[in-house]
C-alpha cells in the first residue's frame, strides 16, 4: 500500500500533537506540585484550635537546619501569625486551617494558593529565594469584610534571621529602699544554640550580661538596683537583645515609714 507523503505529514503532526497533549496534561497534574487538600488526611477541629499543639499557637517553627514550619490560623477576617517572619533559602511549610469559614491562602505572583478549609490542614511547601515583603490574600469570599481579609510574609536574609523573644517582668512600684528587678526572659525558637548579650537600663543605670541559650529553650537574667541609688519618683527602664527591645518605667514611691502615713492624711 501506498501513503501519500501529505498525508504521513499529517498523520505525523497529529501524533505530536497527541503526545503534546498527554505531556501537557501530565506536567499540570504532577510537575507543578499542585495537591488536593486532604491528600495526607490532615484535619483539626476548628473548636478544638486552641487546645491543638500546632495550631493553638500560631508560629513559626525551625524543624531542621534549612527547614521551617509555619502554622497559619485563618479566621474572620485576619491571618495569623501577621507578619509571618521567614528566612530566605529556606525550606518553608505553611499548614494553613480555618477557625469558621471557607477562606483562601494566596500570595500573589507566586504560586503560593489554596483553599482553607474548616478541620482540614492545607499543606504547602515553598522556597523564597529573595528576601522582602509578601502579601497574602483571602481568595475566598468569606464575608462583608472579605476584600480587607489580608496577611504578609516577611522573608529576611538568612543571616539576619532569628526566632528569638524577649519578655520583661518588672515591678510598676517599689518602695523607696526596696530593690527594683527586673527579669529577662530570652526565648530561643531556633534549633542551634543562640550567643547573645542582654543590656538592661534602670534610670540611669546600665547592665549588661552575655547569655547563652540553647536551641528550643529559654534564659532568664535579672538585673537589680536599690530604689534608693534611683531616688524617688518615676524612672524608665529598657532592656534590648539584639534589635529586640522591652521598655516600661517603675515608680519609686515614698516609704511609709518616713512620711509617717499613721495618723496621717488618710481622709
Ligand atoms: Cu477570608 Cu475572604
Amino acid at each position: 500500500m501506498r501513503i501519500h507523503s501529505y498525508e504521513k505529514l499529517w498523520l505525523a503532526a497529529s501524533m505530536v500533537l497527541i503526545v503534546g497533549f498527554i505531556a501537557t496534561i501530565t506536567y499540570g497534574a504532577v510537575g507543578l506540585g499542585i495537591e488536593m487538600i486532604g491528600e495526607e488526611d490532615e484535619t483539626v477541629a476548628p473548636n478544638e484550635i486552641n487546645d491543638d499543639e500546632r495550631f493553638g499557637e500560631p508560629r513559626v517553627e525551625q524543624v531542621g537546619p534549612n527547614e521551617y514550619e509555619v502554622y497559619v490560623v485563618a479566621q474572620t477576617f485576619i491571618f495569623q501569625p501577621d507578619p509571618i517572619e521567614i528566612p530566605a533559602n529556606s525550606r518553608v511549610t505553611f499548614y494553613v486551617t480555618s477557625r469558621d469559614v471557607i477562606h483562601g491562602f494566596e500570595v500573589p505572583g507566586t504560586n503560593i494558593n489554596s483553599m482553607v478549609i474548616p478541620g482540614q490542614v492545607s499543606q504547602l511547601t515553598v522556597v523564597f529565594d529573595e528576601p522582602g515583603e509578601y502579601g497574602l490574600i483571602c481568595t475566598e469570599y468569606c464575608g462583608d469584610f472579605h476584600h480587607e481579609m489580608e496577611g504578609s510574609i516577611v522573608v529576611e536574609p538568612a543571616d539576619e534571621f532569628d526566632l528569638t523573644e524577649l519578655s520583661v517582668e518588672a515591678p510598676d512600684t517599689v518602695r523607696s529602699g526596696d530593690e527594683v528587678e527586673l527579669t529577662a526572659t530570652v526565648r530561643n525558637g531556633q534549633l542551634e544554640e543562640l550567643e547573645t548579650t542582654v543590656v538592661a537600663e534602670i534610670g540611669t543605670e546600665t547592665f549588661q550580661q552575655d547569655i547563652s541559650v540553647d536551641g528550643k529553650a529559654a534564659e532568664n537574667v535579672s538585673f537589680t538596683v536599690n530604689s534608693d541609688v534611683l531616688g524617688e519618683g518615676e524612672h524608665d527602664w529598657s532592656v534590648t537583645v539584639d534589635e529586640y527591645e522591652e521598655d516600661g518605667s517603675v515608680t519609686v514611691a515614698a516609704n511609709e515609714t518616713n512620711n509617717g502615713t499613721v495618723g496621717g492624711d488618710s481622709s
